[in-house]
């Protein structure tokens, strides 16, 4: 009987020392990932605003149907509104 605990207490500590070292690994490789610092080269985006430009946005936004879900002026609207389902606002 005596043998069969201190068997028993034995797999006990070992289960228990796995779950720690798990645990430990898990928290050791997430906080790693979570504070991962990425070196980026930040790039300048030429945004033109000549008139021909602006036109062609209107009709690029008009054609693929942007203007149907975010507004004759992209503005944002109200998409859905369903008590059932829930709100959903297009972003401006
Ligand atoms: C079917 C409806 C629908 C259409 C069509 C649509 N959008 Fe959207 N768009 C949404 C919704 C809804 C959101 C907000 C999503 C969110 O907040 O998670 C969104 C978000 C965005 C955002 C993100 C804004 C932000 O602040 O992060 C951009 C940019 C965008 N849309 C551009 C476009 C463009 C460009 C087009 C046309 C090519 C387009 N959308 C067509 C519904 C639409």
């Amino acid at each position: 009987m005596k043998t069969l605990l201190k068997w028993l207490g034995i797999i006990f500590a070992v289960l228990v020392g796995l779950i720690v070292i798990l645990v430990a690994a898990v928290f050791i490789m997430s906080n790693t990932r979570l504070n991962k610092v990425y070196s980026i080269q930040v790039e300048s985006v030429a945004v033109p605003s000549d008139p021909e430009s602006i036109e062609y946005g209107r009709h690029v936004a008009t054609i693929r149907a942007c203007i149907d879900c975010h507004g004759p002026d992209l503005g944002g609207r109200t998409m859905l509104d369903d008590p059932m389902i829930g709100q959903i606002y297009t972003a401006t």
